[in-house]
């Protein structure tokens, strides 16, 4: 990211506040950890809420809320949202988060099961999660000062730069997350909304295995910062991390 940009970034106050998904563990909890340390509220969304979140509730008590939320349910979503507007009269910041790739799902096209439920699975947590969760957040949002959405999306999610022959639902997804981007931006922008498609890099979670570059605080460093930049009419909402525009 250039000094430039580095330089537009928006003040922080102890009053804002983000909602993330997916925060028990990988980058959404490198992601809580980093907004926590910026005196953020932050609102740590975890599908199973028994998650110790690495000792972030002992460091950050008034400051870390922690609440069920499974993306594929809209009562838990509706729940979770709820609890946010009982807490606090506006969120700054949603982040998109969580995600599966599945596993099984990675083989070539003769090899792979198109009968199961995993094309379906991985939508439901990928594309329609985000949705309406961002729907369920924008009255919250609106009364903000960010107004900043960041649906964590993927590399694997560009059409363009695809060279890729398999990972029918992971890509699929991410490419339809971006086509969500896309129309969320077109939709809310006028509103003064921000909303983003990033690319986290190969991060070091269990989803990016063993062999992953990116350690999971760089990557939320990132994140952090991009979140926090100066709306820009011509700013690229397709990016990495880093900041760097990506191919649609
Ligand atoms: N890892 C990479 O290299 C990489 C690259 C590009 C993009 N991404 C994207 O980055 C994001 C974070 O990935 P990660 O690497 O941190 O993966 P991860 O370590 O596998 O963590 C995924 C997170 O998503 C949560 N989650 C899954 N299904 C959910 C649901 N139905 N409701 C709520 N939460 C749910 C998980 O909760 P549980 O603990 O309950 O399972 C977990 O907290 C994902 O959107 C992923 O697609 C990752």
């Amino acid at each position: 990211m250039s000094e430039d940009r580095l330089c537009k970034f928006m003040e922080v106050s102890m009053t804002e506040t983000v909602l993330i998904s997916g925060a028990g563990r990988g980058l959404g909890l490198a992601l809580a950890g980093r907004f926590l340390q910026a005196g953020f509220h932050v609102f740590a969304g975890l599908r199973r809420p028994d998650q110790d979140l690495a000792g972030l509730g002992g460091r950050f008590p008034e400051t870390l809320t922690i609440l069920p939320l499974d993306v594929t349910s809209m009562d838990s979503m509706r729940a979770a949202v709820e609890q946010v507007a009982a807490r606090v009269p506006a969120l700054d910041i949603l982040i998109n988060n969580a995600g599966i790739n599945l596993e099984y799902a990675r083989g070539v096209l003769d090899e792979v099961d198109l009968a199961d439920t995993h094309l379906e699975e991985t939508m439901a947590v990928n594309v329609f999660g985000p949705l309406r969760l961002s729907q369920q957040c924008r009255p919250l949002l609106a009364r903000g000062r960010l107004r900043v959405i960041v649906n964590v999306s993927s590399e694997a999610g560009s059409i363009a730069g695809c060279g890729r022959d398999r990972e029918f639902a992971y890509c699929m997804s991410k490419a339809a997350l971006n086509m969500q981007t896309k129309l969320l931006h077109n939709a809310l922008g006028p509103q003064g909304f921000r909303v983003l498609s990033v690319h986290p890099g190969w991060v070091q979670s269990d989803m990016g295995g063993p062999q992953a570059t990116v350690p999971l605080d760089e990557s939320a460093e990132g994140i952090y910062q991009l979140a926090l930049q100066e709306r820009a009419d011509a700013e690229p909402i397709y990016v990495d991390y880093r900041g760097n525009a990506l191919q649609w």
